[in-house]
C-alpha cells in the first residue's frame, strides 16, 4: 500500500478550509430547519466524515440514518434505474424532512436515483447537501441545496473520499497524480 505522499499532486482543500465551510453549512442548515424535524441521510461510505463533522456543526435536534448504493459497473449511465440499493434505511421517512448528505456529486446519477427512490416513500421534503460539486461532469439534473465547494474535473481523495477504498481518513481533499498512483485491484 502506497503512502499518499507518493501520489498527492496537490492539496485542493486544506483541513482548515473544510472545517470552516462545514461550520458555515451547519449554521445555514440549523437556521433553515429551526423548529422542524430533520433526518440526515448519509450515503455510505464517502459521506461519513462529512456527516459526523456536519452533525457537530448543527445546533438543532436531528436524527441520522444511512444508505449505500452501487452503480452497475463502470459503463452505467444516466438512468436512475442503473443504481442499486445495497443497504437501505432502517427509519421510516414518510412525512419527514430529509437531508441527503453526500461527499461528492459527479455525474449526479447516484443522488438522482436516490432522490427518485425516496420520493416514492412520501417524505415531507427532500434536500441535498454535498460537500463537493464536480459540476463539469454533471449528466443528471440534481438540485444541490447546500454545497461545500465546486471543484474542477480532477480525481480527488481524502475526507471520506477513497481510492480503491483507502485514504478516506485524510483530513484534507487531495488531487491524485494518476501516473503515480498504482491501482491495487
Ligand atoms: P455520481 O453518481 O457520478 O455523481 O458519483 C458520485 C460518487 O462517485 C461519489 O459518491 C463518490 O463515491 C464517487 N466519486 C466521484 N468522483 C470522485 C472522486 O474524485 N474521488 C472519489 N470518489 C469519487
Ligand atoms: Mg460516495
Amino acid at each position: 500500500m502506497q503512502d499518499y505522499t507518493d501520489f498527492l499532486q496537490e492539496i485542493l482543500i486544506p483541513e482548515e478550509e473544510l472545517q470552516a465551510r462545514v461550520l458555515e453549512l451547519g449554521a445555514e442548515i440549523s437556521r433553515d430547519y429551526v423548529g422542524q424535524d430533520l433526518l440526515l441521510i448519509c450515503i455510505l461510505r464517502g459521506g461519513v466524515m462529512f456527516l459526523t463533522d456536519l452533525m457537530r456543526a448543527l445546533s438543532i435536534p436531528h436524527a441520522i440514518d444511512f444508505m449505500a448504493v452501487s452503480s452497475y459497473g463502470a459503463g452505467a449511465r444516466s438512468s436512475g434505474s442503473e443504481v442499486r440499493i445495497t443497504l437501505d434505511l432502517t427509519t421510516a421517512v414518510e412525512g419527514r424532512n430529509l437531508l441527503l448528505v453526500e461527499d461528492i456529486i459527479d455525474s449526479g446519477n447516484t443522488i438522482a436515483s436516490v432522490l427518485e427512490l425516496l420520493k416514492t416513500r412520501h417524505p415531507k421534503s427532500m434536500r441535498v447537501c454535498a460537500l463537493l460539486d464536480k459540476a463539469e461532469r454533471r449528466e443528471a439534473v440534481v438540485p444541490i441545496d447546500y454545497r461545500g465547494f465546486t471543484i474542477p474535473n480532477k480525481f480527488v481523495f481524502g475526507y471520506g473520499l477513497d481510492l480503491d477504498d483507502y485514504y478516506r481518513n485524510l483530513p484534507f481533499i487531495g488531487v491524485v497524480q494518476p501516473d503515480k498512483y498504482l491501482q491495487t485491484d
